[in-house]
C-alpha cells in the first residue's frame, strides 16, 4: 500500500527503507534546505559557501584534497585504533555509489576549507532512517572558527527535510576534540547501538542525534 505522498505505509522497516529511497535520487539534498545556508560567515568573518556533490560530480583536484585532509587530520587515530590506517580502503568509502559530500569553500580564494561525507541510511535498526556522517574534515587553519558546527546544523536540515529520524556518526576514543565537539557543544549522545551500550570491547562510540517531532511536522507540511 503506497501513501499520497509515495511511500510505502507497510511495516516501520519498508517505511523507512522507502524514505531513504527517496533520498537516494534526490540530485542536489541542498535544495530541500533554506537556501541560506549555502553562505556561511565564520567567527573571524571570512565568507564561505557550500555545495553537495556525489564523488564522480567533484572535480580531480577536490577528490584530492578531500583524501589528503582527510589522512592529514585522521591518519594517527586510524593508527592508535584496532582499523589501522587503509588509504585505498578510505577513498572506497568515499566513492561509495550513495555517498554524498557537503564541500565547503572559501569565497575570498576559492579555496578547499572543510567537508562532510554523508549517506542517507537505516540506523541502529532497520526501522529507523538516518543521515550517517561518515567524514566531517576542516581544515586546520579553519578549525575552531565555527565550520564544523555549521556543517552538523546543516546535515542535521537535511534529515529534517527528508524525514530522517536521526543524524548518526561513529567517534573514535581517543579523539577527545571530536568527543567533545559532538557531545558537549552538539549535544549528542551514545547510540543504543554503539558498542559500549551492547556489551561490547571496541575504541570507538557511535554517536547520534534524534530529529524532532515537531521540525519534521513543521518542515514537512
Ligand atoms: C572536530 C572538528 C570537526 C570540529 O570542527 P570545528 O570547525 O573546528 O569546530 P567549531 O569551530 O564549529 O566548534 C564548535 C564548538 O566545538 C568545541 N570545540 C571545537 N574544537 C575544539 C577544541 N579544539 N577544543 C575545545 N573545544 C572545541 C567548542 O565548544 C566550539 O565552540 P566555541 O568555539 O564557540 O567554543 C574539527 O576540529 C576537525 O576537523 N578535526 C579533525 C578531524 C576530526 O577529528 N573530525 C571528526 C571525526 S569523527
Amino acid at each position: 500500500m503506497t501513501s499520497k505522498n509515495g511511500i510505502n505505509s507497510g511495516g516501520k522497516g519498508c517505511r523507512a527503507k522507502a524514505l531513504i529511497a527517496v533520498a537516494n535520487q534526490s540530485d542536489d539534498p541542498l535544495l530541500q534546505v533554506n537556501p541560506s545556508v549555502r553562505t556561511f560567515v565564520d567567527h573571524n568573518g571570512r565568507q564561505h559557501r557550500l555545495e553537495c556533490h556525489r564523488w564522480d560530480q567533484l572535480d580531480a583536484e577536490t577528490q584530492q584534497w578531500i583524501q589528503d585532509v582527510t589522512e592529514h587530520n585522521m591518519k594517527s587515530f586510524y593508527e592508535s585504533s584496532s582499523c589501522g590506517w587503509n588509504r585505498s580502503q578510505k577513498e572506497k568509502e568515499l566513492r561509495h555509489s550513495t555517498a554524498r559530500h557537503l564541500v565547503v569553500r572559501s569565497e575570498e580564494d576559492n579555496r578547499l576549507v572543510a567537508f562532510s561525507h554523508f549517506r542517507f541510511e537505516t540506523g541502529g535498526q532497520e526501522s529507523e532512517c538516518c543521515v550517517y556522517c561518515y567524514e566531517l574534515q576542516v581544515e586546520a587553519s579553519h578549525q575552531r572558527s565555527g565550520v564544523g558546527r555549521h556543517l552538523m546544523e546543516v546535515l542535521y536540515e537535511i534529515a529534517v527535510a527528508f524525514r530522517m529520524r536521526k543524524v548518526m556518526l561513529t567517534v573514535f576514543d581517543c579523539n577527545s576534540i571530536a568527543m567533545h565537539f559532538y557531545t558537549h557543544s552538539l549535544k549528542y549522545r551514545i547510540d543504543r547501538s554503539s558498542p559500549s551500550r551492547c556489551q561490547m570491547t571496541a575504541d570507538y562510540q557511535i554517536l547520534c542525534h534524534n530529529v524532532t517531532q515537531s521540525k519534521l511536522i513543521t518542515n514537512t507540511n
